[in-house]
């Protein structure tokens, strides 16, 4: 197994380290938190021995360990992951990977330079749900005629932000928002199963913080559109759509993927059968130490590009809805 750290303790961390667990790829034995308690409890909560902590960053990127899962606030993943592949960590860092276009480059070059593997956590894309309909969207190829995809679900943090508290993914600081936030699930749904999009434009419904709390996101491919809603203040029930000319592949989300239909032009709706861990973590950590494992270069260089796309299409997309994070005068 190959020893993880970790940073962030909040719950998706525990996911996360859940699923290195059950599918037995990493083992986790050192822990970064601002605060020891934090650190200490969270290895309780695991039931994990022999955890090393630290709080501070510097040394903990300089104990022996081999790769570290970032989850902490989007805006802290850039200098968390650029640390921690100078020292040579390998990092496999939570979506979106960076705030701006210009740091996912700085990252990716970097790693290179460094012969360490940089993995952005797109866990949906690594699920046999989503493969399964890779499978429908090659099948049907011919026939693609464009999606509408859904990802809109009332954030508990935004009762949080009513109340006049601040928090991280509602602020413009940690490059919160609903595209950064949820629209990137669906970002890597277009850009995994139709390539790299020409136009990008976001409309935001824009928050007094100055992130977009909801919005509409439009991708033009040469055929068609991809037509996405994205939202942290509202919920949505809607399903998501995928078009081939008069059949439809409907899928009960975009983000969270739990079910899939087929309907043709008649109107029979079929069920699509498909499988789903428990744990959505589980394939990507599984896939992640595969590559590593086997240093398959071919699936690393292409999750790294599908990466490089989706930060480069949230940039051009929160650019075009005026949106300014703390991130862009930073480099
Ligand atoms: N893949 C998924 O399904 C999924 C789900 C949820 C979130 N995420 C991603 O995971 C990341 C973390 O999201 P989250 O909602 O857990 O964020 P969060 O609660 O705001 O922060 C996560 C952790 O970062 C540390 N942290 C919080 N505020 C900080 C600050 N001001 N300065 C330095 N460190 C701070 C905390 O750890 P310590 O107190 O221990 O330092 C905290 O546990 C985001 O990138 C998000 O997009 C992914």
């Amino acid at each position: 197994m190959i020893s993880l750290g970790i940073v962030g303790t909040n719950w998706i961390t525990e996911q996360f380290v859940k699923a290195t667990d059950e599918t037995k790829t990493f083992s986790l034995t050192h822990v970064y938190s601002r605060t020891e308690i934090k650190a200490k409890s969270f290895i309780e909560d695991l039931n994990k021995k022999n955890v090393n902590v630290s709080t501070d960053l510097n040394s903990f990127f300089k104990e022996n360990f081999n790769t570290v899962y970032i989850a902490s606030p989007n805006s802290l993943h850039f200098s968390q992951a650029k640390l921690a592949i100078e020292n040579g960590k390998n990092v496999i860092v939570e979506k979106p990977s960076t705030s701006t276009i210009e740091e996912f480059t700085i990252l990716d070059k970097l790693a290179h330079e460094k012969g360490v593997y940089i993995f952005e956590a797109a866990r949906h894309i690594h699920e046999p749900i989503f493969k399964k309909i890779q499978i429908v969207v090659d099948k049907h190829r011919d026939n693609l005629s464009g999606a509408t995809l859904s990802y809109m679900k009332y954030s508990s943090r935004y009762d949080a932000y009513l109340e006049g508290k601040n928090p991280n993914v509602f602020t413009t600081k940690f490059s919160g928002g609903a595209l950064y936030d949820l629209g990137v699930y669906t970002i890597y749904d277009a850009v995994v199963l139709f390539g790299r999009p020409g136009k990008v434009s976001y409309e935001a419904e824009i928050l007094d913080s100055g992130i977009d709390g909801s919005g509409t996101l439009t991708l033009k491919y040469p055929k068609f559109d991809v037509n996405i809603i994205v939202g942290k203040t509202k919920n949505s029930y809607m399903s998501s759509e995928i078009y081939f000319g008069r059949d439809t592949l409907l899928l009960d989300n975009a983000g969270d993927i739990n079910h899939l239909d087929w309907a043709d032009d008649n109107k029979n709706i079929t069920d699509v059968p498909t499988s789903k861990s428990e744990n959505p973590m589980d394939s990507e950590a599984k896939e992640f130490a595969r590559i590593m494992n086997e240093n398959d270069t071919v699936s690393y260089d292409k999750l790294l590009k599908y990466a490089r796309i989706v930060n480069r299409v949230l940039e051009q997309a929160r650019t075009s809805a005026g949106l300014v994070f703390e991130a862009d005068e930073e480099n």
